[in-house]
């Protein structure tokens, strides 16, 4: 903290220089001695120990902008990346132990977002040459009603896994673990593996996931980027660094920038399936949450019972926190509805599992009364039958808090 703020102080004095000298030459800040990378070493297409990922070349390209040599601190991108990483300080140096994570969700989270470098969407993968051709979800229920049952292949938090059950496919389903324990395999596998030798006939995999290894598969294969689910699920990456460096965020904008034309080539040799053609959906323009005279919509009550059921107990009554789960209202600031649906349901992995609704609260309340702060741990609500339907329900309240609409206590609902 101390550091980054003699960092920043003294930087507002270099830009001046900077700007006086010459303009297009990018400086590294105060002390910058390295370009210091939080990567996966086994985690290609974005980044591996020998540098071949996409990352890798780009921050290569900050290197050179910087004048800087690139350094790179590995650590497994997943649960506790940043913890480890970006926001742990080297107790031997004082410094953080690295500066910049590669290919961050563009959206405001744990890092300050650069501009983003890709995009890209699910997509569909299954061998050539096999007599059938795949275009979108729904074909693989009709070849199975021409008697054709291809075995599908997917990670359990697949965007395809509701229309696949709604089409009577769940049977030939076949879950892989996103995150198994040995760090160096990745969801690569599902198809250099499992599709390749014909353990699964079609596999669901992230775009880049999915064109990269489709495109280093010896066995000929067909990507398919899901164009039907539509631009809502076109999701985009850039780096990210720690939410208190603004300068070395801007700092990268400006390379990104400067150098997009060479970056665009080095994500073009990945093999990322094409957007072209995904189908453009007008991002609902419905309101989240309707309140007038102070009082609210269905929804955004159906929202507030249910936080009073089943959350109060660690997020406190009025969703403002307790010492052992955080206030969601400043959680809420910048959250889209996707992010605190995916964190509310999958994020975390404690199970609750009890039906009845007493003895739920009964025993959450007694799990947030006897574990301590470092012990406790959010629950995960997906198969949850009281929470998933109502998710975007839970959000309209909270997400009304947050934005300051509505007060605390019980909200009355609009008279129909
Ligand atoms: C038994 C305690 C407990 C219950 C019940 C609980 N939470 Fe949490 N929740 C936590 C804790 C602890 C965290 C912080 C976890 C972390 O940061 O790793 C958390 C984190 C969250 C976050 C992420 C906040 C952020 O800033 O990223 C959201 C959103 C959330 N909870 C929503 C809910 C909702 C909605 C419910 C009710 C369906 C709920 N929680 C029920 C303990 C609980």
């Amino acid at each position: 903290m101390t550091i980054t703020r003699v960092f920043s102080y003294l930087f507002v004095g270099l830009i001046c220089i900077t700007t006086m000298a010459d303009a297009a030459d990018f400086k590294p800040l105060p002390g910058q001695t390295s370009v210091k990378v939080c990567a996966d070493a086994f985690n290609l297409p974005y980044s591996n120990k020998a540098l071949e990922g996409f990352d890798n070349k780009i921050a290569t390209i900050v290197g050179e902008e910087l004048g800087l040599p690139v350094e790179y601190y590995w650590f497994p991108q997943r649960i506790g990346f940043s913890r480890n990483t970006i926001k742990k300080v080297d107790p031997q140096t004082g410094k953080f132990l690295c500066d910049v994570a590669m290919s961050i969700p563009a959206e405001r989270g744990m890092y300050l977002p650069t501009t983003p470098y890709f995009s890209s969407i699910d997509s569909m993968v299954y061998r050539k040459g096999e007599g059938y051709e795949l275009t979108e979800i729904s074909d693989i229920a009709k070849l199975h009603a021409q008697g054709k049952k291809l075995k599908i292949g997917l990670f359990d938090r697949a965007i395809a896994t509701e229309t696949l059950i709604k089409d009577g496919l769940e049977d030939h389903i076949q879950y892989f673990q996103m995150m198994p324990g040995d760090a160096r395999i990745n969801s690569g596998r599902i198809i250099t593996e499992e599709l390749a030798s014909g353990r699964i006939d079609v596999a669901f995999a992230w775009g880049p996931v999915a064109g990269f290894y489709a495109s280093q598969s010896d066995v000929a294969m067909t990507v398919v980027p899901l164009n039907e689910i539509g631009s809502d699920y076109v999701f985009s990456f850039g780096m990210g660094v720690r939410p208190q460096d603004a300068e070395w965020q801007s700092l990268l904008n400006q390379i990104l920038e400067k150098r997009k034309d060479d970056i665009a080539t080095i994500i073009a040799q990945y093999n990322m399936p094409s957007l072209a053609n995904v189908k453009h959906t007008e991002k609902t323009k419905r309101a989240v949450y309707t309140i007038e005279n102070g009082k609210v919509d269905n929804k955004t009550f159906v929202g507030w019972r249910l936080f009073n059921s089943t959350c109060f107990v660690c997020h406190g009554q009025n969703a403002t926190g307790t010492d052992i789960a955080p206030n969601l209202l400043t959680s809420l600031e910048g959250m889209s509805e996707f992010k605190f649906r995916k964190k509310v349901l999958h994020r975390y992995f404690a199970k609750v599992n009890l039906d009845d609704p007493d003895r739920r609260l009964a025993f959450l309340s007694q799990v947030a009364g006897e574990q301590g702060v470092t012990k406790f741990k959010m629950p995960t609500w997906s198969d949850d039958p009281n929470i998933r339907p109502h998710i975007s329900d839970l959000y309209a309240y909270l997400k009304a808090r947050s934005d300051g609409a509505l007060g605390e206590g019980r909200p009355e609902q609009i008279e129909k």
